[in-house]
């Protein structure tokens, strides 16, 4: 493993708790709350894991969801992934979870939240990573369930810092969303979505016009179109791209043809995250470790990319602050090459 990139101090910004969950927790949960997953062993559910675009993952990844009823399910879930970045130096994570995926089932909204909020404040006390929790609407589902859902929100806006749009991207454009967004930001709520990982551009300028976002989501297919980089470069709205789930779901062929680095060099505010760490072969350390051998980044770039972290983040200006102190004397100890 390369100790630099694993003790880099860095913030994750895109995460789906429910693509953390790992085979072994899946089955555990499973077996605890009586039910019977369609797969034998963890090795068949891993070599399962093929997909050729989003949908045939995001099929896969709602099926698995299904294990999850209980509050301390949602709670090991998600203490289980806080374990596994605190050993990677990931100081601080903003995290989505997609409640309708869960209250379409019958789990409360309210057994969700107790389960994630737990662990997320035992984070910060045990493991000491600072948190942040992003509520998604489900895009393939009506604007009236992104709304209800919304609605359901409210009550807990003390805990859930801003809310994104995730889910089957192509067909569902931001502007869909438009009204259930207004509203969301009304009430206080921050935004962000997911937009230009299979759509194209336009999405990006709508989720940017009309939904107002502080963050895209991906946001790679921005480079086909000029203006829109040239935008995003000088506003420094921040990409939070995931480079493992680009490959694994087809969005590139290989890590070498990965754009992110032009558009690094471009002035763009990237940042790295890994999406779906239990799907897609890694969680934070991973996917760095993956482009810095892909794409021969240096250390200076990794530096710049995990900087970019605490920018984009929703920390504040004094905490920012505190991280890019800890960053810097971290580099110093390293050669820029
Ligand atoms: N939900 C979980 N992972 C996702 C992704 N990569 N794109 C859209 N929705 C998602
Ligand atoms: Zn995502």
């Amino acid at each position: 493993m390369n100790h630099f990139i694993n003790q880099l101090p860095k913030a994750e910004l895109h995460i789906h708790i429910e693509g953390s969950l790992e085979p072994e927790l899946m089955f555990k949960i499973a077996q605890r709350n009586g039910l019977t997953l369609p797969f034998a062993s963890i090795d068949e559910i891993k070599s399962a894991y093929q997909f050729e675009n989003l949908q045939s993952f995001l099929d896969i990844y709602y099926a698995s969801a299904d294990v999850l009823r209980t509050a301390e399910d949602f709670y090991d879930l998600t203490w289980g992934y806080l374990e596994k970045i605190a050993t990677q130096n990931v100081r601080h994570t903003e995290i989505f979870f997609d409640p309708q995926t869960h209250t379409d089932r019958g789990v409360e909204f309210a057994t969700v939240i107790k389960g994630i909020d737990q662990a997320l404040q035992d984070g910060k006390s045990q493991l000491g990573i600072s948190s942040h929790l992003i509520l998604c609407f489900l895009r393939h589902l009506s604007a009236e369930s992104a709304m209800k859902t919304l609605e359901n929100a409210i009550a807990y806006k003390d805990k859930i810092i801003a809310v994104g749009l995730d889910s089957s991207e192509l067909g569902h454009p931001p502007s869909k969303f438009q009204a259930v967004f207004e509203r969301a930001r009304n009430q206080g709520f921050l935004t962000v979505a997911h937009a230009g990982e299979e759509g194209p551009a336009s999405y990006i300028w709508e989720a940017i016009n009309l939904l107002k976002v502080s963050r895209i989501d991906h946001g790679v297919r921005c480079i086909e179109d000029e203006t829109l980089v040239e935008f995003l470069a000088q506003s420094r709205i921040p990409l939070t791209v995931c480079p493992l789930s680009n490959v694994k779901l087809c969005v590139f062929k290989t890590m070498q043809e990965h754009t992110l680095k032009k558009l690094l060099d471009r002035g763009l505010c990237i940042t790295i995250n890994s999406d779906d760490p239990a799907y897609f072969g890694g969680y934070l350390t991973e996917n760095f470790q993956a482009i810095q051998e892909g794409l021969g980044l240096t250390n200076l770039e990794l530096y710049q990319l995990a900087k970019n972290s605490f920018e984009a983040s929703f920390l504040s200006p004094i905490e920012k602050e505190k991280f890019y102190q800890e960053l810097d004397s971290f580099m110093a100890q390293y050669p820029s090459q």
